[in-house]
């Protein structure tokens, strides 16, 4: 071996040492154990949209949701007596069935050998292309947990916080401003409980009467009327009023037009000084660029602390440990 060539390899030990479990995602993981894993996944979505036309967006939550509560080890779906699915603030967090459904399908093909954090990762971005949004490669090879963290679910973030301290938040899993940007634009699919926005409509900052001055003011009548003061709390509202059903970008040109369903949304260009607002403006004027920043932010998202190597398990049941 040469001085170079020792050099290097220290080098190289040293990264993958530094680099720790992230360094072991990778897109063709399965290759050679489930090679058909994603037209699986595919499949079984198809199937689930044809009963449900909201399945895409509830899929694409459960894998934020997962990667925000101590990273992307599946401990969202174990649903004992401690679930993480119990715990506020899941509001309605929905389509744990089908994540089932997918997990039967792979034990068919490849026994054993896919994860349900990976299932997780995966079927969020065939929900998201199929929705009409970005294709990425999704990283995979992560494992599951031996246990929920219902205490870390106060780490997800409420629509009620501020920019800053999302911000923070997401910069604490290693997320900028421009994937917070990226990934709060998901919200251009999918509905929102009327219990999530009222207090913009009725009781802004516990003032009683109070509209949230940043709320377009046609807006705020017409959310009025799906939303009555003391109705059914549960009832569900676009989070996108012009295409809900699709991924594209219209969500960015609501925020212009103050026309964002949840605090947390406005917030991204309604907020003085925040470097969030121009960003808004520019994946409103291009949707080519929203979808190439989205994919990026999703791999960086799904890469937050997975359990790799001999970590964690590959569970049989994802509701379960083995
Ligand atoms: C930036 C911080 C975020 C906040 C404060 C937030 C908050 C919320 C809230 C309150 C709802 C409505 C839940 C309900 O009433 O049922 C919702 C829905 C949703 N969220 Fe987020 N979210 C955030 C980021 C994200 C991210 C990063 C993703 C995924 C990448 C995501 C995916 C979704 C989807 C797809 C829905 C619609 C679910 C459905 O239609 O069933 N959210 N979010
Ligand atoms: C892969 O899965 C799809 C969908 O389930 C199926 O149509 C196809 O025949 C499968 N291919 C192989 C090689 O198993
Ligand atoms: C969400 O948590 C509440 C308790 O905070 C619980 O009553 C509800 O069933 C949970 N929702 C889901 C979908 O698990
Ligand atoms: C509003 O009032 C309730 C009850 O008094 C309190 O728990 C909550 O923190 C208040 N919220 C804000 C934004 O001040
Ligand atoms: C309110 O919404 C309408 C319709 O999108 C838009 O034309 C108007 O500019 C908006 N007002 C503000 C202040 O953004
Ligand atoms: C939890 O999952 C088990 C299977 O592991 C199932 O039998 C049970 O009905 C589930 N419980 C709930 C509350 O969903």
């Amino acid at each position: 071996m040469s001085c170079f060539q020792m050099a290097t390899s220290l080098f190289l030990l040293a990264a993958m040492m530094l680099g720790g479990s992230n360094a072991q995602l990778s897109p063709t993981f399965y290759a050679k154990t489930c090679p058909n894993v994603s037209s699986i996944v595919r499949s079984v979505l198809q199937q689930a949209q044809q009963n449900d036309i909201w399945i895409f967006p509830k899929i694409v939550r459960l894998h934020f949701h997962d990667c925000f509560v101590n990273g992307c080890d599946a401990s969202l779906l174990l649903n004992g007596t401690d679930s993480e699915q119990m715990a506020p603030p899941n509001l309605s967090t929905e389509g744990y069935a089908v994540i089932g459904d997918i997990k039967t399908a792979l034990e068919k093909a490849c026994p054993r050998v896919v994860s349900c954090a990976d299932i997780l990762a995966l079927s969020a971005q065939v929900s998201v292309s199929l929705g009409g949004g970005p294709t990425w490669k999704v990283p995979l090879g992560r494992r599951d947990s031996l246990s929920a963290h219902r205490e870390g679910t106060g780490g997800i973030p409420s629509a009620h916080d501020s920019l800053a301290n999302i911000a923070a938040r997401f910069k604490s899993v290693g997320l900028d401003s421009t994937d917070l940007v990226a990934l709060s634009g998901v919200h251009t699919f999918g509905r929102a409980q009327c219990a999530a926005f009222t207090d913009r409509l009725y009781n802004f900052n516990n003032v009683s009467g109070k509209i949230d001055p940043t709320l377009n003011a046609t807006y705020a009548k017409a959310l009025q009327q799906r939303c009555p003061k003391g109705g059914d709390a549960t009832s569900l509202i676009d989070l996108d009023e012009q295409t809900s059903l699709t991924f594209d970008n219209k969500y960015f040109l609501n925020l212009q037009n103050r026309r964002g369903l949840l605090q947390s949304d406005q917030e991204l260009f309604s907020t003085n000084g925040a470097e969030t607002v121009a960003i808004v403006n520019r994946f409103a004027s291009s949707q080519s660029q929203f979808f190439a920043s989205f994919g990026k932010a999703m791999i960086k998202m799904g890469n937050i602390n997975p359990l790799t190597g001999s970590n964690g398990e590959i569970r049989l049941d994802c509701r379960k440990i083995n």
